[in-house]
C-alpha cells in the first residue's frame, strides 16, 4: 500500500513583501529566500511525514539538490524518479505581510513526461495503491485513462485551474481535491453548497473533498458528507503549501483506512502548522507534530458536522423508544 505521486517539483524563489506589486510598479523585497516546493513535491512530503509510504515520480534537471534532499528529508522515495538535460520546473512567489501568496510557476521539466515513462511508473503500482497527481504537469489525462485502466485508484489536486483541466476525465478519480475557486471552475456554482452540488452531480464516483479557506473543508464520497471547520492560527506567516499539507494527510488518512473525519481533522491541524512557518516543503509537519498539537489544544477544537453523527443520533432515538 503506497501513494505514487507523478507529480511537480519547483524550486521556489519566494520574495517577501510588504502588499503584492500592483501594474507598473517597481518595489524592493524585504527578503528573498530559494526553497524546495511545487505542489507534487509538497503533496509527496506531507504524505510521507504522516509514515506512508510514499514514491514521488517526475524529472528534474541538472542542479536538483535542493528538491532532491528536501524529499529524502522528507522521507520520500526516489526510486522513480529521473534526470533529464532540461531546466526545473520553478516558480515566482510573493508572500505579503499577512502570509498571503501569489505564484508563477514555470514548467520546466513538469511538463517533459512521456507517455512511454508514464507506463514505466504505472507498472510499479497496483489496485492497493494509489497514483497521485496534480494539474502542474503535462499528461495528466493520459495518466488518469492508464491508471483506471490498470485498476488502480487516481487522486487529483486540479490545481492550477485551467481550461484544459475541464476537459480531463475526472470522473474516472476515486478522490478529487478542488479548493472553492477551482471547484467552481470547474462544475460552476455561486456558493459553496451550489458548488459541492455540481461537482457530485458531475463526478457522482467520485470522494471530493472541496476545501473552503478559513470556512475548512467539506468532504463528500456516496453516502458520507462531512463539513470540518479551520483551527485557530494565533499569526499567519506564510500560506504556501496548506493546500498540499491538507491533501497529503488527508490522502495517507485514506490510504491508512482512517474515518474521513479523523483523516479530514489530522489535515487541518497539519496545514494549521504548515502556515506558521516560512517556506514549502520544509514547512510541513511531522505526525507526531501534529498528534502533540491536537493534545495541547492549542489550536482550538474543529467545528465538525457529519452525517455519520446525524445515523447515529436516528438509531439511537429509534432504540430509545
Ligand atoms: O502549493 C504551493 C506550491 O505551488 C509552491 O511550492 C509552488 O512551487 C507552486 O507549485
Amino acid at each position: 500500500m503506497k501513494i505514487v505521486n507523478l507529480g511537480s517539483l519547483n524550486v521556489d524563489h519566494v520574495y517577501r513583501v510588504d502588499q503584492f506589486i500592483v501594474a507598473g510598479e517597481t518595489k524592493a523585497c524585504q527578503s528573498l529566500a530559494e526553497n524546495a516546493g511545487g505542489k507534487g513535491l509538497n503533496q509527496s512530503v506531507a504524505a510521507a511525514r504522516t509514515g506512508v509510504e510514499v514514491y514521488h515520480a517526475g524529472f528534474v534537471g541538472q542542479g536538483s539538490a535542493i528538491l532532491t534532499d528536501a524529499l529524502t528529508r522528507g522521507g520520500v522515495r526516489l526510486d522513480l524518479l529521473e534526470t533529464k538535460d532540461i531546466p526545473n520546473g520553478h516558480a515566482i512567489i510573493q508572500v505579503d505581510d499577512n502570509g498571503q501568496n501569489c505564484i508563477i510557476i514555470y514548467g520546466g521539466t513538469n511538463q517533459c513526461l512521456t507517455e512511454e515513462y508514464i507506463d514505466r511508473v504505472l507498472g510499479q503500482l497496483t489496485g492497493d495503491d494509489m497514483l497521485l497527481l496534480q494539474n502542474e504537469t503535462n499528461l495528466v489525462p493520459y495518466a488518469i485513462e492508464a491508471a483506471h485502466a490498470r485498476g488502480i485508484p487516481v487522486a487529483m489536486n486540479v490545481a492550477p485551474m485551467d481550461e484544459k483541466a475541464k476537459r480531463y476525465p475526472l470522473g474516472k478519480l476515486r478522490w478529487l481535491v478542488v479548493n472553492e475557486i477551482e471547484g467552481a471552475a470547474l462544475a460552476g456554482g455561486s456558493t459553496f453548497e451550489e458548488t459541492m452540488d455540481n461537482l457530485i452531480a458531475a463526478y457522482p464516483e467520485t470522494g471530493i473533498v472541496l476545501t473552503l479557506g478559513s470556512e475548512g473543508a467539506w468532504f463528500h464520497d456516496g453516502d458520507r458528507d462531512i463539513r470540518m471547520g479551520c483551527a485557530k492560527v494565533p499569526k499567519v506567516v506564510d500560506t504556501t503549501a496548506a493546500g498540499d499539507t491538507f491533501l497529503g494527510y488527508f490522502l495517507a488518512g485514506m490510504l491508512n483506512q482512517l474515518d474521513p473525519a479523523e483523516a479530514l481533522r489530522r489535515a487541518t491541524f497539519a496545514s494549521a502548522l504548515t502556515i506558521q512557518s516560512p517556506g514549502a516543503a520544509d514547512s510541513i509537519p511531522n505526525a507526531a507534530q501534529v498528534d502533540a498539537v491536537i493534545a495541547s489544544g492549542a489550536l482550538g477544537e474543529l467545528a465538525c458536522t457529519d452525517s455519520a453523527d446525524a445515523v447515529k443520533d436516528a438509531k439511537g432515538a429509534k432504540d430509545a423508544k
